[in-house]
């Protein structure tokens, strides 16, 4: 007899949390399609990551090398850096004295390829060859 109120019970338990699972994903899908534009609508969602629009706005920005620095480079490169690649760190001399020996063109020829974890362009795609000169300008100038 108590096999089969436990068997029940269970039966009422795995019931009750299906219900809620299928209630809390109808609540996110409904939260989704809110989010999305109305079917026809021009409009495009909206991200916070917009290389092209930040590219646009540093246009003859004379800080624009240490805009673009603090954007895309900082997270390898910054002197706290969240990405532990060992890039070279910016202020660190002895790190740069190397790459400096290279000479700027080609400091900007080689970020625009990529070197190992080094991302091509530093990861701003949208930044021209001048703009990827400002930065490495920038970051060698510590
Ligand atoms: C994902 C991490 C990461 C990001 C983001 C990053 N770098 Fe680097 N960078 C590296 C690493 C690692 C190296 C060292 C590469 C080596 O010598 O092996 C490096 C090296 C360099 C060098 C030396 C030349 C070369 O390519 O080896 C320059 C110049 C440079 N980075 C500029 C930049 C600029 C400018 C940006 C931003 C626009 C940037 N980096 C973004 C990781 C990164």
């Amino acid at each position: 007899m108590n096999k089969i109120i436990t068997r029940l019970l269970m039966i009422v338990v795995f019931a009750l949390s299906a219900a809620a699972g299928l209630w809390f994903s109808i609540q996110q899908h409904k939260l989704a399609n809110n989010q999305l534009p109305a079917p026809g609508s021009t409009a495009t969602m909206r991200t916070f990551h917009s290389p092209t629009s930040f590219v646009a706005q540093i246009k003859n920005d004379p800080n624009a090398g240490e805009k673009i620095f603090m954007q895309f480079c900082a997270a390898c490169h910054g002197q706290h850096a969240s990405i532990d690649v060992n890039a070279p760190t910016i202020g660190n001399r002895r790190q740069w004295q190397g790459y400096q020996q290279l000479g700027t063109n080609k400091l900007v020829e080689l970020a625009s390829h990529g070197n190992g974890a080094m991302p091509a362009r530093g990861g701003c795609f949208e930044c021209n060859d001048d703009e990827l000169r400002e930065a490495i300008d920038y970051i060698i100038s510590f």
